[in-house]
């Protein structure tokens, strides 16, 4: 099974550092001003702050099966902000931070329940998986209108996250590469048929393409934003779903924040250590600090978007009379995270 390239693929060898190592860096500055929120107030993660630390390996913008096979998933990657620490890394991920912060808590909220509600129909073994990315994805504008577009949007996601994994064969790099293509094409179709779409307008207004190097960087990143909510979404909401606290109501926000800090979404993440020759794999542990959304310049800016549709779809749920609580199955263990997996049920008997 494959990992979420934003997010950490250790090797076993790979060093691990935490929030012990805070003195080392404590004198680091971070660049990009981080999203105000009640975490952001906690002492700084040091190892995401220090500049040695890099995404790839420097020359390396790609891994191996990528480099091997090319194609629109390669061609995406190297131009995700999660993967790059160029000069222009921060004036774009500033216009991306400022377009998700226009966000409406409003159009987060409704669009969510919308999505929870069309989910409920594929039962409890798609509802966490599905609501993330197609909340995202129907903020953007793509029709995601019935379960069928819920279950096309998840199989391509699943197919990109075969063609990134650390092992992927050509033919995975391809298939994900197609659903790539489809979806940046979906993506241009929204642009022009539903330029107002919550999500889109406010790209458009704060990030449009003038904002990037190039067009091509703008629809690779509009793209990142359904595919970063994919696993790290359904990790957030499984582990919400687990136990039956959630059936008297939904959690509070700080519930939901407390539940990642202690590893109910993503655990760890990667970066290469420029100073050693070759570049050495660190793994920075997350769960268990105050930074379960990351820290420094890759910080994620999803932040807000993704604890309001977790709030809104289990609010949505709380509200179900007659709910049958899901039965917890073996998780899908990624190397940065477990996704919970549940029973194939419906969610009313
Ligand atoms: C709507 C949902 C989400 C969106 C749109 C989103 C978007 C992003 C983006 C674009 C980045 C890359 C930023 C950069 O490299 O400059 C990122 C990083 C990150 N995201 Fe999210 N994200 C979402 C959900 C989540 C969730 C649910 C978690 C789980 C706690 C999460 C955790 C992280 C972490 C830890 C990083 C930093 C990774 C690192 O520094 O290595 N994200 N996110």
């Amino acid at each position: 099974m494959t990992a979420c390239p934003f997010h950490a693929r250790h090797d076993a060898n790979a060093q691990v550092v935490g929030a012990a190592d805070a003195a080392d860096a404590a004198d680091a500055v971070d660049t990009d001003a981080p999203i105000a929120d009640a975490l952001s107030i906690d002492a700084p993660l040091a190892p995401l702050l220090d500049p040695a630390l890099r995404m790839r390996p420097p020359n390396e913008p790609l891994p191996p099966p990528l480099r091997a096979q090319g194609g629109p998933l390669a061609e995406v990657f190297s131009r995700w902000l999660r993967q790059r620490d160029d000069a222009a890394h921060a004036p774009e991920k500033a216009v991306l931070s400022r377009a998700l912060l226009a966000l409406s808590d409003d159009d987060v909220r409704a669009h969510a329940r919308r999505q929870a509600a069309i989910a409920a129909r594929g039962g409890w073994s798609h509802w966490h998986w599905a609501v993330p990315a197609s909340t995202v994805a129907s903020l953007l504008g793509l029709p995601m209108d019935d379960l069928a577009a819920q279950r096309r949007l998840h199989g391509q996601l699943r197919a990109m996250a075969a063609g990134l994994g650390a092992q992927a064969t050509g033919e995975a790099v391809r298939a994900g590469g197609e659903a790539v293509a489809t979806l940046l094409g979906a993506l241009d179709d929204a642009e022009h048929r539903a330029p107002d779409a919550p999500l889109q307008w406010t790209l458009l207004r704060h990030a449009g393409p003038s904002r990037w190097t190039d067009r091509a960087a703008f629809t690779a990143n509009r793209l990142a934003l359904i595919w970063q909510s994919h696993e790290a979404g359904a990790a957030l909401l499984g582990h919400a779903l687990l136990g039956d606290s959630w059936m008297g109501g939904a959690p509070t926000r700080e519930a939901l924040l407390r539940l990642a800090r202690d590893g109910g979404a993503v655990r760890v993440t990667r970066r290469f250590d420029v100073r050693q020759q070759p570049p050495a794999p660190v793994t920075v542990q997350l769960a268990g600090t105050d930074h379960p959304f990351g820290d420094g310049a890759h910080r994620c800016p999803g932040q807000g978007l993704a604890l309001g549709t977790s709030l809104a779809s289990l609010q949505w749920l709380a509200e179900q009379p007659g709910l049958r609580p899901p039965t917890a199955v073996a998780p899908l263990a990624l190397p940065n995270m477990d996704i919970p997996q549940f029973k194939d049920e419906e969610l009313f008997p």
